[in-house]
């Protein structure tokens, strides 16, 4: 017997506004198959103005709370990950709480840039396990338009907003790799790698938000190195193997990177939960919103067995297996 963190929700939410590349060749010296070829992008959404981060976040939330039958009371701790909140503080998470009329419980955020959603889901999953919290909404959301050089033509080009989100639920298992739930994490971060990817302003040091600086062809190297092995770690460490994987939902960056890593682990594009050529890369909201997708059409369904892998600014990488 074992208690596991079972996803009994899972929601996303897609501002209304979609900016397609040809919208984008306006701005910047750029081309719709320019952006096709090196990344896979087709469009992106954009948040409205005065649509802030928390928006987004509590309108998944509301979205996996109904998937699961359940209301905000019935939740105990709301965890957001996210690199682009509405303030310094307080966290995204205890605005997410209010909107959501929750008058009791745990509220916070969890900043690993495009890694946040893994990072949090683990996080969740060692509350549910030490009895912090029984049920955890679990929110990747972002407003990366909002941190764009609108002259850097190599950065402006790859990101979109959105949120999706899980509920985590503590269900009794057996402790077997057949139980639902999440099955292992693996998680890392090499902090000498921070120049390759960061924001060039906070509170701390400039008191700006700043603007996203990528060295692409360094993060995309990093990538292709160290997704597949992490998924691999976690994997072993549940004592599964590629094998045993039913749906690969990683982190949506690149398509380039998605097929190299799934080539990698040896596993076939017909087994990967594909969204960024309608979404873009959402940093910590792709993989949740890649989970609900996947649910809505019919790839990911119950007693599959779903990885996710991630890596971003930090820089900071990982893995999450689950039983859906
Ligand atoms: O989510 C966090 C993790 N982030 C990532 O995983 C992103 C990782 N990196 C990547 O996805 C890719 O490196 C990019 C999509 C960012 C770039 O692809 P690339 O194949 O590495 O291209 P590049 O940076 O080597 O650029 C190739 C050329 C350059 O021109 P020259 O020097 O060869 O003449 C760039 O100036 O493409 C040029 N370029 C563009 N051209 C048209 C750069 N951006 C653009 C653009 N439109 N938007």
């Amino acid at each position: 017997m074992g208690k596991r963190a079972v996803v009994t929700g899972v929601g996303h939410y897609l501002p209304s506004r979609v900016v397609p590349n040809s919208e984008l060749e306006t701005l910047v010296d750029t081309t719709d198959e320019w952006i096709r070829t090196r990344s896979g992008i087709e469009r992106r959404h954009f948040a409205a103005d005065g649509e802030q981060t928390s928006d987004l976040a509590t309108a998944a939330a509301q979205a996996a709370l109904d998937h699961a039958g359940l209301t905000a009371q019935d939740v105990d701790a709301v965890i957001v990950a996210t690199s682009t909140p509405d303030l310094t503080f307080p966290a995204v998470a205890t605005m997410v709480q209010a909107r959501l009329g929750m008058t009791r419980g745990f509220a916070y955020d969890v900043q690993a840039v495009c890694a946040g959603f893994v990072f949090a889901m683990a996080n969740a999953n060692a509350m549910i396990l030490s009895g912090q919290a029984d049920r955890i909404l679990v929110i990747g959301a972002e407003t990366f338009s909002r941190i764009m050089d609108w002259t850097d033509r190599s950065t402006c080009v790859l990101f979109g907003d959105g949120a999706g989100a899980v509920v985590l639920e503590a269900r009794d298992g057996t402790g077997g790799t057949a139980d639902r739930g999440i099955l292992s994490a693996d998680l890392n971060s090499d902090g000498r790698h921070r120049d390759i990817l960061y924001v060039d302003g906070g509170v701390s040091s400039s008191q700006t938000a700043g603007y996203l600086r990528m060295e692409g062809k360094e993060v995309f190297r990093h990538a292709i190195e160290k997704l597949a092995a992490t998924a691999e770690t976690a994997l072993s460490k549940a004592g599964l193997t590629e094998a045993d994987v039913d749906w690969v939902v990683p982190h949506q960056a690149n398509l380039r990177i998605i097929t190299a890593t799934a080539r990698k682990m040896g596993i076939g594009m017909d087994r990967v939960v594909v969204t960024v050529a309608d979404h873009g890369n959402t940093s910590a909201a792709s993989i949740p919103m890649a989970l609900s997708v996947g649910v809505a059409r019919g790839q990911i369904k119950p007693g599959d067995l779903v990885v996710t892998e991630a890596i971003g600014g930090g820089l900071s990488w990982g893995s999450v297996v689950l039983r859906w």
